[in-house]
């Protein structure tokens, strides 16, 4: 770590400099407490060992300047008393100094200071990670909230546009077909040899339907309708998926413990998603015997369904997905491989991070893997990837046995 030692005497302080360096830490010198805050501004310092009588700026000053500022990280200050005086001690605590030793100072008795001090900055680090971590779930609570919110607020328009365009589409073969029959008409009167006996409101009338039909260009219209409304129905169908994902995200699957056979759970998951597989990849399987253990089975599941999802969509051309199981030291162990396009190395350690994706907008949420996380987490298990760009993934999954 960084110490920074205040100290306007030249030999006290190549000796303060010498015993921090002993004990591994780098030193940073100044000659008075203004040089001393100066220092403190431009490097990351953890400790500052500080003389009480310097010129323009003393020991004591110094300590309540720090402790004023504001610096990210905790400094811990050990300040030097020339005089034996409880009062000095005293003055000094007042400042915001943590310690003092007297001058002059036994080299083992500043060792030991200094090592205390390192434990209580090492507390003051974990400590604050700590806090950072409980804001951090905090936020990712109320993003899940959020997400539940709208999710749901999302999912009725959509049901109600999904199943609007499905009657939509009949009637317009209804439509289509009735134009046909209607074409049909105009042909055959056009074509029966009696066009020029026709009461004339007729031929107008046939005429003004040739016209409009080229006007706007009917066949076109025809054609173009039913891929109009696939498109629709294709958005809506992404629509109800993205739900899906943030409706798992706030709250992934039911919880209930169960005894379950991962084998079978995996089967199960297999059979589900087998429609986004099966172009993409063949299966390789090979389960293990495995003991029944207490678990979320739908939630797990879900991990399942997740990673294979993805690994079917990292195939850029026909893959292979293999799926492993053992038992192994009290765990459950679960092997996902794919034969994809691999994770880059600056992206392996935020791929579950919440929202965190490389898919196109409307493609991916960016969710799942995050969703899988938390879930191992709920059983006391790990995940981890590996990744090599070009060649493939794995995921290792392993759940302990026995959670009790
Ligand atoms: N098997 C895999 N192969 C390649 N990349 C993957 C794989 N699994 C996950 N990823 C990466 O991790 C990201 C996050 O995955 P995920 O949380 O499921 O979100 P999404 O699939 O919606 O993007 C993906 O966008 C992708 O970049
Ligand atoms: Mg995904």
């Amino acid at each position: 770590m960084e110490i920074l030692i205040a100290e306007d005497n030249t030999v006290s302080q190549k000796l303060l400099n010498k015993i921090v360096r002993q004990m591994g830490h780098n030193a940073i010198l100044a000659k008075n407490g203004k040089e001393a805050l100066e220092m403190l501004k431009k490097n990351n310092i953890s400790m500052v060992i500080t003389d009480w009588m310097m010129p323009e700026m003393d020991g004591v000053t110094l300590c309540r300047k720090i402790r004023e500022a504001e610096f990210s990280s905790y400094i811990y200050l050990i300040l030097l008393t020339a005089k034996d005086s409880r009062k000095d001690a005293l003055a000094g605590f007042k400042a915001g100094s943590d310690d003092y030793i007297i001058k002059p100072f036994n080299h083992d008795e500043l060792k030991a200071k200094i090592r205390v001090g390192e434990r209580i900055i090492k507390l003051e680090d974990e400590h604050k990670k700590a806090g950072v971590q409980l804001v951090q779930s905090e936020k990712m609570a109320s993003i899940g909230q959020l997400a539940a919110g709208v999710a749901h607020e999302i999912n009725n328009p959509t049901g109600f546009v999904s199943s609007n365009l499905k009657t939509l589409s009949d009637y317009q073969n209804d439509i289509t077909s009735l134009v046909i029959e209607y074409r049909k008409l105009v042909t055959d009167l056009n074509d029966c040899g009696l066009k020029d006996n026709y009461p004339s409101a007729i031929a107008r009338q046939v005429e003004r339907i040739e016209n409009h039909e080229k006007e706007i260009d009917i066949d076109f219209i025809m054609e173009d309708i039913n891929e109009l409304i696939g498109d629709c129905k294709e958005g809506t169908d992404r629509i109800k998926k993205i739900v899906i994902d943030l409706k798992d995200f706030a709250h992934p699957g039911e919880n209930k413990l169960k005894n379950t056979d991962i084998n079978k759970g995996i089967e199960t998951t297999l059979s589900v998603v087998w429609n986004e597989l099966k172009y993409k990849a063949r299966i390789k399987k090979e389960y293990g015997d495995l003991p029944v253990i207490k678990c979320y089975p739908q939630q797990l599941n879900q991990v399942f369904m997740n990673i294979l999802v993805n690994a079917a969509q990292a195939m850029e051309e026909h893959g292979e997905i293999g799926i492993s199981t053992i038992q192994d030291n009290g765990c459950i162990q679960i092997k996902i491989s794919d034969t994809g396009t691999g994770i880059a190395k600056e992206n392996l350690t935020k791929i579950f991070d919440p929202f965190f994706t490389t898919k196109d907008v409307g493609k991916g949420t960016g969710l799942g893997m995050n969703v899988a996380y938390n879930i191992i987490q709920k059983h006391n298990g790990t995940i981890n990837v590996e990744s090599t760009l070009g060649k493939g993934t794995t995921f290792t999954i392993r759940i302990p046995v026995d959670r009790e």
